[in-house]
C-alpha cells in the first residue's frame, strides 16, 4: 500500500515548505519540494491550499479512569475515536495502581484495556506509594516493559498522593535511570484542611472546589517539585500548570539550566474563573483540578508557550457525564473531577494560537506534537515528518470553521466544556501508519488498531 501527498505546505517544528510527501508501508518514504518530481503511486490527496502536519501526540488523557462517580466516560475506543477526529494520532495515558498491587500487574493490566485503542499508545506509571518493591518495579517498568516515563500526584493524599520524602525517592530512581517524572502539583494537604473547613461551615456548591485549590497551593508544590527534582537530578515534567506563578518558578528553573519541562491545556489557556458562577448544571462541567484561574494566567501561559517557558500541550482529557458529575449536586468534594478535549486541542491552540499570531505555526506543531515525542522518548517515529517517520499524518484545512458542541463531537460525554466555542482551521484527511483514518469528517477504516510504543532509552534522542 503507497500513499502521495501532493503540492501541500509540509510544516514541522523548524520548517515551513510547498511540497510532496510519498508514504510506503506504513512509513514516509521519501520527501518532495515543490517542483521535484513526485513517486507514482497508486493513491493521491491533492492537498492544495492544505498544511501537512505530524499527526498530533497528546501527552496526557485519562481514557477509563476508576473513580468513586464510575469510570471516566471515555473508554480507550471513544477517546481515541475522538482524538483521531482531532488529529491526534498518538496518546499517552497513565498505568495507576490500587495501593497494595503490583505495579507491573497494573501494567499489564492496563495494557489490556488498551488494546481496543485505535491511535498509538504508551503509559505514564504512576507510583501511588513506597514500598520495599517499587524501586524494583519501577525499574522493571523501564527495562523490561518499556515504560521509562511515571508520575507522581501531590494531591489526591487519601488515594494516589505521595508524600515528598515519597517523591524524593521515586525521583532518585527515575533520574538514575534517565526516564522522566511527570508531577500533579497542588499541596494536598493544605487543600484537604481547606476541604474540612468548607464542608465544616456547609460551604458544599460547587465553586467551593475552586476556592479550595487556589493557585498559590499549585505554585507553592511546584516549587517544591522543582527543589526535590535539583537534589536527586531528575528530568521532571509539569503537567497541566495553570498559574502565573507557576510559570515564573519553571522559567527561573529552567534559566539555571535545570531539565524540568511544562505542559498546559487548552482549559487554562482559553477558559477562566468565571465558570465557577451560576448553578450546579452550569458550574459542575469544570470541576477539574487544579482548577481554571483568572485572566491574567491565561494571558501568563500564552507568554510562557511563546518563549519556551511551557514545551507541550497535553489534554488533560478525562470526561464524565452530567450524571456522572451530579454525585456531587450536595457536595462538591464527590464531583468527579476532570473534563474532556482530546478532540479539540488542534483546533483550539490553532484557532486561539497561530490564527490570533500569539504563536507560529511551527510553534504549533512543535507543542502539540513534536516536543510531546521528544520528551517521552517517541521522537522521531513520532513528532516528525521526515523520512523514515511512522505516516500518521494530518491533512489541515485551514479555512474549515465549526462550532464546538456536545451535539456533535464524538467524545462520549453529554458535556463539553468548549461549548458555542468557534474555531477556524480543522481536520480535513488523517492519515496513521500511512492508511487514511478520517477523510471529511467521516471514519474510513473502522478496524484501525493502534499499537503499544514500547520506548528503549539506548536508543531514544536523550539531548532532549
Ligand atoms: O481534574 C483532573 N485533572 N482530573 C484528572 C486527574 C488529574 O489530576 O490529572
Ligand atoms: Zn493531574
Ligand atoms: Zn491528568
Amino acid at each position: 500500500m503507497d500513499l502521495t501527498i501532493k503540492n501541500g505546505t509540509i510544516v514541522t517544528a523548524t520548517e515551513t515548505f510547498k511540497g510532496s510527501v510519498y508514504i510506503r508501508d506504513g512509513k514516509i518514504n521519501s520527501i518532495r519540494k515543490e517542483g521535484d518530481s513526485v513517486p507514482l503511486s497508486d493513491n493521491i490527496i491533492d492537498a492544495s491550499g492544505m498544511y501537512i502536519f505530524p499527526g498530533g501526540v497528546d501527552p496526557h488523557v485519562h481514557f477509563h479512569l476508576k473513580t468513586p462517580a464510575g469510570y471516566s466516560s471515555d473508554d480507550f475506543y471513544t477517546g481515541s475515536r475522538a482524538a483521531l477526529f482531532g488529529g491526534t494520532t498518538t496518546i499517552i495515558d497513565f498505568v495507576t495502581p490500587e495501593r497494595g498491587q503490583s505495579i507491573i500487574e497494573a501494567v499489564k493490566q492496563r495494557k489490556a484495556e488498551a488494546e481496543i485503542c485505535l491511535t498509538d499508545y504508551s503509559f505514564h506509571v504512576s507510583p501511588v506509594e513506597w514500598s520495599e518493591n517499587t524501586e524494583s518495579e519501577l525499574n522493571k517498568c523501564i527495562h523490561e516493559e518499556g515504560i521509562p516515563s511515571f508520575k507522581v500526584y501531590m494531591a489526591y493524599k487519601n488515594s494516589i498522593g505521595l508524600e515528598d520524602d515519597e517523591i524524593g525517592k521515586v525521583m532518585s530512581v527515575v533520574g538514575k535511570s534517565g526516564g522522566t517524572l511527570a508531577i500533579h502539583c497542588e499541596m494536598g494537604d493544605a487543600i484537604d484542611v481547606l476541604h474540612s473547613i468548607f464542608a465544616s461551615e456547609g460551604r458544599l456548591s460547587p465553586k467551593y472546589h475552586a476556592f479550595s485549590r487556589p493557585a498559590y497551593l499549585e505554585s507553592e508544590s511546584v516549587k517544591t517539585a522543582i527543589k526535590l527534582a535539583r537534589e536527586t537530578e531528575c528530568k521532571i515534567y509539569i503537567v497541566h500548570v495553570s498559574a502565573e506563578d507557576s510559570v515564573k518558578h519553571i522559567r527561573e528553573a529552567k534559566k539555571l539550566g535545570q531539565k524540568i519541562f511544562a505542559e498546559t491545556c487548552p482549559q487554562y489557556l482559553l477558559l477562566d474563573k468565571s465558570k465557577y458562577e451560576g448553578d450546579f448544571q452550569q458550574v459542575a462541567p469544570y470541576i477539574m483540578s487544579p482548577p481554571l484561574r483568572k485572566k491574567e494566567d491565561n494571558r501568563a501561559l500564552w507568554m510562557a508557550i511563546a518563549d519556551k517557558t511551557i514545551e507541550s500541550l497535553g489534554t488533560d482529557h478525562c470526561p464524565f457525564t452530567m450524571k456522572q458529575k451530579e454525585e456531587g449536586k450536595d457536595d462538591f468534594r464527590k464531583i468527579p473531577n476532570g473534563a474532556g478535549g482530546v478532540e479539540h486541542r488542534l483546533e483550539l491552540l490553532y484557532t486561539y494560537g497561530v490564527n490570533t499570531n500569539k504563536i507560529s505555526i511551527n510553534r504549533f506543531v512543535e507543542i502539540t506534537s513534536t516536543n510531546p515525542a521528544k520528551i517521552f522518548g517517541l521522537y522521531p517515529k513520532k513528532g516528525e515528518i521526515a523520512e523514515g517517520s511512522d505516516a500518521d499524518i494530518v491533512i489541515w484545512n485551514p479555512e474549515k470553521e465549526k462550532t464546538i458542541s456536545a451535539e456533535s463531537h464524538h467524545q462520549n460525554s453529554d458535556i463539553n466544556i468548549y461549548e458555542g466555542v468557534r474555531v477556524k482551521g480543522g481536520v480535513e484527511y488523517v492519515i496513521k501508519a500511512g492508511e487514511v483514518i478520517i477523510r471529511k469528517g467521516k471514519m474510513m477504516n473502522s478496524s484501525v488498531k493502534g499499537k503499544f510504543l514500547k520506548v528503549d532509552l539506548n536508543e531514544t534522542n536523550q539531548e532532549y
